[in-house]
């Protein structure tokens, strides 16, 4: 193969390379009557995995979140947020109404690749340890009532069978944890009994989806959030329905609403443009046959379709000279903040794409030529993906009735959006808020707000778990 690639006249090499670009290109296309169909096929599925437990793919969680929080919320919460490479945690003092949020504060800490795919206890007793750490630096302005436990809300983003408010059993692992022995377990439990191995006296009064905590603190924040989506590692989204409308709930309706965890990530449809490169990223990762929208839309994967493209155009046009880069073959070598620093460079001779080829993948004296194709690539990577979550928005718009003008209604919509990608993304947001107005249309669209809610998913858990509190029933002293 190496001597054929020899032999190929640089010319040629070029067109191949093209070729193979321009045929990526085209199984990506979103034409907007595909995003409608996808629109469509989203709601179909939200019917159906309402309708009944494994109707759909969409799998509807119940959160048994059905009041969300109204700022009387008062005391010192804590909150920890476990769901992507990094796990957060918060402690807040609410101070009901007039109050609202009197102090946060909050530590970051990365999670060790190993203990994502080690043993469950491993990865509670590390996040145990992490918490224990955070609270004894608990000082001022944050006041315990007293005799009173401190309370958590946890904030777990990965699809949960919750069984209350606060337990629930871990179905699947999704973005690339893979801890066999915490399947089918509460994954509560497993936090509490770390805790109490580290000797912390903590109660979990929440467990929630980062999408459900984000849909929390945006309404503490805004009473017209009506939906809350994550673009970050993963993607997903949650809502508030109508009781009525969620028959396989029948039975154990209590109130009117009741926020759904979609767990869109694992929509799928014939509508959507899926490539050779997506199968095989697939096909190579933890969950295959899992969370496909997931795979095309999120931040944890679309440097690595970039990466796969790549490496598919230097394996057999050459597109980087006569070798192929060895560190191509890499997978998730190419990150999506990377990907994203390419796609948004602005210099004339595109010396950050240079740059990160060089220092990423080992690609020395790229042409402008060459770097301008991989701006290309990123950009119809990270349309598709902008695109698709736009339809996917509308699908949920459509489910709850604000997708068209009713006479009388001027009541905005907004949907409370956090993740890295969102937020540090830009071409990519600038790309979803587009394609929305295209798909919605002016008046619609006048209506639907977007609104960044940083770490609202922090805060909210924490609201739910002061609303949830075990000594609600008390007295305020
Ligand atoms: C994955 C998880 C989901 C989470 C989302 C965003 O899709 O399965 O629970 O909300 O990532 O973090």
């Amino acid at each position: 193969a190496l001597i054929v690639r020899h032999r190929m006249r640089s010319s040629g090499r070029w067109a191949r390379a093209m070729a193979i670009l321009r045929e990526f290109e085209e199984k990506c296309g979103t034409p907007i009557g595909k995003l409608r169909q996808v629109a469509d096929a989203m709601t179909v599925e939200m019917h159906a995995g309402l309708a009944s437990e494994g109707g759909s793919k969409l799998k509807m969680l119940i959160s048994y979140v059905d009041n969300l929080p109204t700022g009387d919320e008062r005391g010192l919460f804590y909150a920890l947020d476990l769901g992507g490479t990094n796990f957060r945690v918060l402690r807040v003092q609410l101070g009901g109404k007039e109050g609202r949020v009197v102090k946060q504060e909050f530590t970051e800490v990365s999670i060790p690749p190993n203990l994502m795919v080690g043993t469950s206890d491993e990865l509670f007793d590390y996040i145990a340890t992490e918490l224990a750490k955070f609270v004894v630096t608990e000082g001022e302005g944050f006041h315990l009532s007293p005799g009173r436990q401190r309370e958590l809300g946890f904030t777990f983003s990965f699809p949960v069978k919750q069984l209350s408010i606060n337990s629930g059993t871990l179905m699947t692992w999704t973005k690339g944890f893979s801890i066999n022995d915490a399947i089918g377990q509460d994954v509560v439990m497993e936090l509490t009994k770390a805790m109490e191995r580290k000797g912390l006296d903590m109660r979990v009064a929440a467990l929630v989806n980062d999408t459900i905590g984000t849909l929390a603190g945006g309404r503490y924040f805004n009473n017209d959030v009506a939906a809350a989506v994550i673009l970050g590692t993963g993607t997903n989204a949650a809502y508030v329905e109508r009781a009525q409308a969620i028959p396989k709930w029948h039975g154990l309706v209590q109130s009117e609403e009741m926020v759904i965890n979609m767990e869109w990530g694992n929509f799928r449809s014939s509508h959507l443009p899926i490539t050779e490169y997506d199968q095989a990223l697939d096909a190579d990762s933890l969950n295959p046959g899992d969370h496909i929208f997931e795979k095309i839309i999120s931040g944890m994967y679309l440097g690595d379709i970039v990466r796969r493209v790549l490496c598919r155009m230097a394996e057999e046009a050459a597109f980087f000279g006569d070798t192929v880069p060895a560190k191509l073959k890499i997978p998730f070598i190419l990150r999506t903040p990377e990907m994203s620093a390419m796609h948004h460079d602005s210099s004339p001779d595109l010396k950050v794409v240079g740059n990160k080829l060089k220092d990423i993948l080992g690609i020395t004296n790229t042409s402008l030529k060459t770097r301008k194709v991989v701006v290309e690539l990123c950009n119809i990577v990270a349309m598709r993906g902008a695109r698709l979550a736009a339809a996917g928005i509308v699908g949920i718009l459509k489910k709850i009735g604000k997708d068209a003008v009713k006479e009388g209604d001027k009541q905005k919509t907004v949907i409370a959006m956090d993740g890295g990608l969102f937020e540090h993304y830009s071409e990519f947001s600038k790309v979803l808020e587009s394609t929305l107005q295209e798909l919605l249309g002016e008046e619609v669209s006048s209506r639907i707000v977007i609104e960044h809610a940083n770490d609202g998913s922090g805060i909210g858990a924490a609201l739910l778990a002061a609303s949830h509190s075990q000594y609600n029933d008390i007295e305020e002293s």
